[in-house]
């Protein structure tokens, strides 16, 4: 069967779903899910990449720092192809430890840091012990499942799929009104499914600090770029819409609502929480210098390729992306 036919018989079966079980099998299928493809999906070859894809200056940047603090354990959750945790290893000395859903990511991470012999791989965030370090993570919040809301002249509904992935729509369950009502201005709304429950496990497991890395905006600044609802859905490097195609085969990711990711931290005991651009970040954590160790090189390729890499990480991706740091204490 395709994935696309497990999914509809599961919808005969049950009657219409959640967006977020839709989501959820389409990127994590264990054999069909678009995360778990092999040759891998991100990476140039694939349907998309990251920074850590771009260039090792990314991860040696970040690296350089997490050293520079003497974390004594840093964790990863979200680790893809494992490209940032290898360029991190090249700074950092300290203990690393993965946590990936993906079973074929994790095979992948295993391979790309064969030589390092500080790393440890969890399946979940449950299995992790008691730990004092840094928790980082790159494009991980955008990956996760959402359920989507329309808001129709102040009324929310729920989006819920039907066999033939059309709409039904159905009013929501009352706890989410609060949540739903920060978000008036817009039409729909994605609203995340597992975040909370991630920090949740996390912070209680966790002291130290916090590096999340991800693309998006404050709630007010979201809803006015996007009042139809942030969903974006990447084929082949272009953008698309339509979610519920291609499935197994296409991205479903969103530009996430950094306002509601600091409100979850915040309820969850992390304190002195800032968001900054990722380029002011990479900036102030010395990426230019590390860009003059690779002047200092005599293959100009290799200094061109840098320098590009620089500019893309700052320029193009420098703005969208965003970088929230805090802390927990005790
Ligand atoms: C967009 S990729 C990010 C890759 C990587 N961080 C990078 O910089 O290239 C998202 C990764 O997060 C993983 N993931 C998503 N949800 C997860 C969860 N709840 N726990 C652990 N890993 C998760 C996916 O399997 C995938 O490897």
């Amino acid at each position: 069967m395709t994935l696309e036919e497990i999914i509809k018989e599961k919808i005969k079966r049950k009657g219409p779903i959640k967006v977020s079980e839709f989501v959820e099998l389409a990127l994590y299928h264990p054999e069909s899910g678009f995360y778990n493809h092999y040759p891998p999906v991100i990476g140039r070859k694939g349907d998309f990449y990251t920074s850590s894809d771009l260039h090792p200056i990314f991860g040696r940047t970040i690296g350089k720092f997490l050293d520079s603090k003497k974390f004594p354990v840093v964790l990863e959750i979200g680790a893809g192809k494992g490209w940032l945790a290898h360029d991190i290893l090249e700074e950092y000395r300290g203990e690393y430890w993965i946590v990936e859903k993906s079973r074929i990511m994790q095979e992948i991470e295993k391979e790309v840091l064969r030589n390092f012999s500080n790393v440890r791989w969890f399946n979940n965030i449950e299995e992790i012990p008691e730990f004092q370090g840094i928790f980082i993570s790159n494009e991980l919040f955008d990956a996760f499942p959402f359920d989507l809301y329309k808001n129709q002249e102040g009324k929310w509904f729920e989006i819920l799929l039907k066999e033939d992935f059309s709409h039904e729509l159905c009013p929501p369950d009352e706890e989410i009104f609060p949540l739903l009502d920060h978000y008036r201005e817009a039409e729909f709304v994605v609203i995340p499914a597992g975040w909370e429950n991630l920090i949740e496990v996390l912070s209680k497991k966790h002291t130290g600090e916090i590096l999340i890395i991800d693309y998006g905006y404050e709630r007010d600044e979201l809803v006015r770029k996007f009042p139809y609802g942030s969903i974006l859905t990447y084929k082949n490097h272009a953008f698309g819409e339509h979610f519920t195609k291609n499935i197994g085969e296409q991205d479903i990711t969103f530009f996430i609502d950094f306002t509601l990711l600091e409100e979850i931290l915040q309820s969850n005991g992390y304190s002195d929480l800032i968001i900054q651009t990722q380029a002011d970040f990479l900036i102030e954590q010395g990426i230019m210098d590390v860009l003059q160790e690779y002047e200092k090189i005599s293959d100009e390729k290799e200094k061109i390729k840098a320098r590009l890499a620089v500019k893309t990480l700052i320029f193009d991706f420098g703005r969208t992306f965003k970088v929230l740091r805090g802390r927990k204490i005790g």
